[in-house]
C-alpha cells in the first residue's frame, strides 16, 4: 500500500510529499505523516530545507470534516503547524489547486510559500460555522494585515494566486512544473542563506482600533443568525491586541465552542448533502449520459430568459423560440439590460457578454429546434399549451434530444404522454431568477429513462446549478411543502395574526424574508392566478379563506402597484397598512373566527412543521429519495437558514417527538385534513429516531 506521507532527498532539500485523495485532506495518518517528515527532515544533516509538496489534484484542502465531532488523536494540527514553523531548516509550502483551511495553516506555519500560477488559498472554516482552528486567525493577521485577513476570514472565500502574492500570502508564483520551481526556489533559499520568516513573531498593526466593530455591522445584515463570522471578527482582533500565544488560546476556546455548536453540526450536514445529492439512489456511477451540446428553450418570459442565460453563461448555444417577434425582441432586451448591469458593476467584461449574446439565437421557427440535445419548455403555465408544444416537439426533434418542462405543478407524466418518446421527458424546474437560483429540481416522470435523468444531473451541474432529483407530484418538493406552509399561515390570518407579525417571526427564524414580504416581491397576482386555477380543488375552508383575492380584488398586487399586504413607498420600502389589518379582521368576522393571540411559538410550530410533516409523506412516498434531498431543496430554492441545516435536518435536532405532538394537537385544533400525521414521521418518533438516524 502506498504511504499517505512519504519523506525524499533530492540532494539537500527533503520532500515531503502528501498523497491522501481525493483532497489530501489532514487526516490523523496525515498529520502524523507530515511531523515525522519534518523530524527526519531536521535529524538529517545534510538536509538544509524541506518543501511540503501534495500528489493529486489540489495542495492539502483543510482539516478532514469526517472527524469532526469524533474525539480527536493526536498529534493535533495547531502544534504541528507549531512544529513546522519553529524547524530550524527553511520549511517551504508548494502549493497546487487549494491550499484551503488547515492546508493553508500548514502552508503559514512554513517559512516560505510558493504556488502555481492556477492556485487558489482560503481560510473557508466560516462555511462550516467554525472558525481557522491552526492559527490561521492568529498568523494571517499578522502576515497580511487585519483587514485583508478579516476578509478572507469571515468571507471564507479563496483568493488566486496572484492577488495571494500582492498582499503578501505568496512569496513566488512558479514558472512552469511546481516541484522543479520550488527545488530551484529551496536551493535559492539555501545559498542565499536567507533568514527564517517566522510569521507568529510578526506584529498585526491597526491603524484604527474601531475597526473591528465596524466590520461587525458591516457584515450584520448578510451574516444575520450565523455564529461564525461575528466569532471570526473576535479572534482576529486577539491577533492584534494579544501576545501570539495567548492569541492562539483565544483562538482554540473559540474553535472549540463553535465546533460543537448546533450550527456547525448543520453546516457541516450541508456541506456534505451537496455533494451526496449529486449520487443517485441506484444509478451506477458509470451510469451513461448523453452529450448536451445545444439547447432549445421554448418562450422568452420571466423564467426562460433567465434559463437561456444559464446555458449561455456555460458556454453552450441556445436557441429561444417565441410565438411573436415583439415577444421575443423583450425577451432578449431583458437579458441584455441584466447583462448590461452587471458589467456597468465591474462584474462582467463587456467582451464576454457579447460572446454571450451571440450564443442565444431568437427564432420564431421550430425547424431552428431541430438539432439541438435538449430542449426546455417555460411557456405559459397552462396545460392545453403545454401539450401543443410538446406535440411539435415530437414532430421536429431528432430522435435522442431531452425534453424538459419548467412548469411548477403540472403532471410530467401528462405532458409525455403528448410525445412518442415518453421516456426522453421529464421537468427542469428552475427557481426565479433562474440566473441566479441555483437550486435545479429534476423531475422524473414515470417512464424517464435513467440515462436521460442523469444527463439532466450532469447538465445542472455544469450550468453551476445544485440538481436534486425528485419524482412526479403536485408542486414536486419545494412548492408541495411551500403550500402547506402558505395554507397554515392563511389560516392564521384569520384566527388572529397579521401579516407583519407572521413575517417578522418567519424572518426571525432565518429566512430571507416572511411569506407575505415574499408575496408581494413576486406579485400577488401569480398566487391569486394559481388560488382561481385550482379552487375547485380547495377545501371549503380555503375557499372561504379568500383574504388574497380581497387584497387583489382593491388592485392591490404587491410591490409592483406600489401595496400588498404592505404598502410601499418609492424606494419599495414596506410598512404595514391599517387597510389591511382592518381588511382581515373583517374577514375573520365573516368567517365566524373569533379573533385570538397567536403566538409566535405557534407560527413556527404551524409554519414550519406543517412543512416537515409534509417532507416525511414525500419520503414515504418516494417523491425525494432521502431527506437530505428535501434540505438541499429547501436551502437552495427557498432560503432555509443553512445554519439549521434545512426542515428534515432541523426537525432531527428539535426531536421528531416533540414535533409529532404538535401535530396531533393541531390535528384537534385545525382539523385531521390539514394536520393528518406522516406515518413515518409518527414511526420515527415513537421509536425516538430520526429522519437521519434510522
Ligand atoms: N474533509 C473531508 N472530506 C473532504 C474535505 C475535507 N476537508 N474536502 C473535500 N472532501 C471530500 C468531499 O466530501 C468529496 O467527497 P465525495 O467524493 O465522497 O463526495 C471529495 O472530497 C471531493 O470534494 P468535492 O466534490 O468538493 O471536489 P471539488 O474538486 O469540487 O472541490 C475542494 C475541492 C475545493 C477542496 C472542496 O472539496 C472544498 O471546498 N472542500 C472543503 C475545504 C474546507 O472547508 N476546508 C476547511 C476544513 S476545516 C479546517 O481546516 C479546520 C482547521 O482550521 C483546523
Ligand atoms: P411568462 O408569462 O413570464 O413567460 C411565458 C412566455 O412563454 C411568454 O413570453 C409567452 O409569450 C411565451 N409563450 C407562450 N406560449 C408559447 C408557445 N406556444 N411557444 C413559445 N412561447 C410561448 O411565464 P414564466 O413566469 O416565465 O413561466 C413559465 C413557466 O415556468 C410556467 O410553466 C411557470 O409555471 C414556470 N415557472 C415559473 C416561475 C416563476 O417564478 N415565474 C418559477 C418556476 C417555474
Amino acid at each position: 500500500m502506498q504511504e499517505i506521507v512519504t519523506f525524499s532527498k533530492e540532494g539537500n532539500i527533503g520532500l515531503i510529499v502528501v498523497n491522501n485523495p481525493p483532497v489530501n485532506a489532514l487526516s490523523q495518518a496525515v498529520r502524523q505523516g507530515i511531523k515525522t517528515g519534518v523530524e527526519k527532515g531536521i535529524a538529517d544533516k545534510d538536509i538544509l530545507a524541506m518543501i511540503i509538496i501534495c500528489e493529486g489534484r489540489t495542495f492539502i484542502a483543510g482539516a478532514d470534516i469526517r472527524e469532526f465531532g469524533k474525539p480527536m488523536i493526536e498529534p493535533f494540527l495547531p502544534a504541528i503547524v507549531q512544529y513546522i514553523e519553529d524547524s530550524p531548516k527553511p520549511m517551504i509550502a508548494a502549493i497546487h489547486g487549494t491550499a484551503l483551511g488547515g492546508g493553508l495553516e500548514i502552508a503559514l506555519g512554513c517559512h516560505f510559500r510558493i504556488a502555481a500560477p492556477t492556485a487558489k488559498v482560503g481560510l473557508p472554516e466560516v462555511k462550516l460555522g467554525i472558525l481557522p482552528g491552526a492559527g490561521g486567525t492568529q498568523r494571517l493577521p499578522r502576515l497580511v494585515g487585519p483587514q485583508a485577513a478579516l476578509d478572507m476570514i469571515v468571507s471564507g472565500n479563496p483568493i488566486a494566486a496572484q492577488k495571494a502574492q500582492t498582499i503578501g500570502i505568496i512569496d513566488e508564483i512558479a514558472d512552469g512544473d511546481l516541484k522543479a520551481a520550488a527545488l530551484t526556489f529551496a536551493k535559492k533559499v539555501i545559498s542565499e542563506k536567507r533568514p527564517i520568516k517566522k510569521i507568529s513573531s510578526l506584529a498585526a498593526k491597526v491603524d484604527n482600533p474601531a475597526m473591528f466593530e465596524e466590520y461587525a455591522k458591516s457584515i450584520a445584515r448578510k451574516q444575520r443568525g450565523f455564529l461564525a463570522p461575528f466569532q471570526c471578527i473576535k479572534a482576529v482582533q486577539a491577533a492584534v491586541e494579544l501576545p501570539f500565544a495567548e492569541g492562539m488560546k483565544r483562538e482554540r476556546e473559540i474553535f472549540v465552542e463553535l465546533q460543537a455548536s448546533p450550527q456547525s453540526k448543520a453546516q457541516r450536514h450541508v456541506f456534505f448533502a451537496e455533494r451526496e445529492v449529486a449520487r443517485i439512489p441506484g444509478l451506477p456511477a458509470d451510469q451513461q449520459t448523453r452529450e448536451i451540446k445545444s439547447v432549445g428553450v421554448l418562450g422568452a418570459g420571466t423564467m426562460g430568459g433567465g434559463i437561456a442565460m444559464c446555458f449561455v453563461n456555460a458556454g453552450i448555444p441556445v436557441v429561444l423560440l417565441e410565438v411573436k417577434q415583439e415577444f421575443l425582441d423583450k425577451g432578449l432586451g431583458i437579458i441584455r439590460k441584466n447583462y448590461a448591469n452587471t458589467v456597468a458593476k465591474g462584474s462582467l467584461q463587456q467582451d464576454v457578454m457579447d460572446k454571450r449574446m451571440s450564443l442565444i439565437k431568437p427564432t420564431l421557427s421550430y425547424d431552428d429546434l431541430k438539432n439541438v440535445d435538449l430542449v426546455i419548455e417555460a411557456v405559459f403555465e397552462d396545460m392545453a399549451v403545454k401539450k401543443e408544444v410538446f406535440a411539435k416537439l415530437d414532430a421536429v426533434c431528432k430522435p435522442g434530444t431531452i425534453f424538459a418542462s419548467n412548469t411548477s405543478y403540472l403532471n410530467i407524466d401528462d405532458i409525455a404522454a403528448m410525445t412518442k418518446r415518453p421516456e426522453d421527458v421529464m421537468g427542469m424546474h428552475f427557481f426565479s431568477p433562474a440566473n441566479v437560483m441555483r437550486l435545479l429540481e429534476n423531475v422524473r416522470g414515470a417512464k424517464t429513462s435513467p440515462e436521460v435523468y442523469a444527463t439532466a444531473m450532469k447538465v445542472g451541474k455544469k450550468i453551476n446549478k445544485v440538481p436534486v432529483l425528485v419524482g412526479v407530484c403536485d408542486g414536486f418538493v419545494g412548492n408541495r411543502m411551500l403550500a402547506k406552509r402558505s395554507c397554515e399561515c392563511g389560516f392564521m390570518l384569520e384566527e388572529g395574526a397579521l401579516p407583519q407579525q407572521i413575517d417578522k417571526v418567519i424572518y426571525n427564524f432565518g429566512f430571507p424574508m416572511g411569506p407575505y414580504a415574499m408575496s408581494d416581491m413576486a406579485g400577488l397576482d401569480i398566487g391569486w392566478r394559481n388560488r382561481k386555477a385550482k379552487f375547485d380543488k380547495l377545501s371549503p375552508r380555503e375557499k372561504a379563506n379568500n383574504i388574497l383575492d380581497k387584497i387583489c380584488e382593491l388592485g392591490r398586487y404587491g410591490q409592483k402597484t406600489g401595496a400588498g399586504f404592505y404598502k410601499y413607498d418609492d424606494k419599495r420600502n414596506a410598512t404595514p397598512d391599517p387597510v389591511i389589518e382592518e381588511l382581515i379582521i373583517k374577514h375573520s368576522r365573516e368567517v365566524g373566527k373569533t379573533r385570538r393571540v397567536i403566538t409566535d411559538q405557534e407560527i413556527i410550530e404551524r409554519a414550519i412543521y406543517s412543512m416537515i410533516n409534509e417532507g416525511a409523506k414525500i419520503l414515504e412516498e418516494g417523491i425525494a429519495a432521502r431527506p437530505l434531498d428535501i434540505d438541499i431543496v429547501w436551502i437552495y430554492g427557498y432560503g432555509f437558514p443553512v445554519y439549521l441545516g434545512g426542515p428534515m435536518f432541523y426537525a432531527d435536532q428539535v426531536g421528531l417527538k416533540k414535533i409529532y405532538e404538535a401535530i396531533l394537537k393541531y390535528k384537534d385544533i385545525v382539523g385531521a385534513q390539514y394536520w393528518e400525521p406522516s406515518p413515518l414521521l409518527a414511526k420515527l418518533a415513537k421509536a425516538g429516531k430520526g429522519f437521519y438516524s434510522k
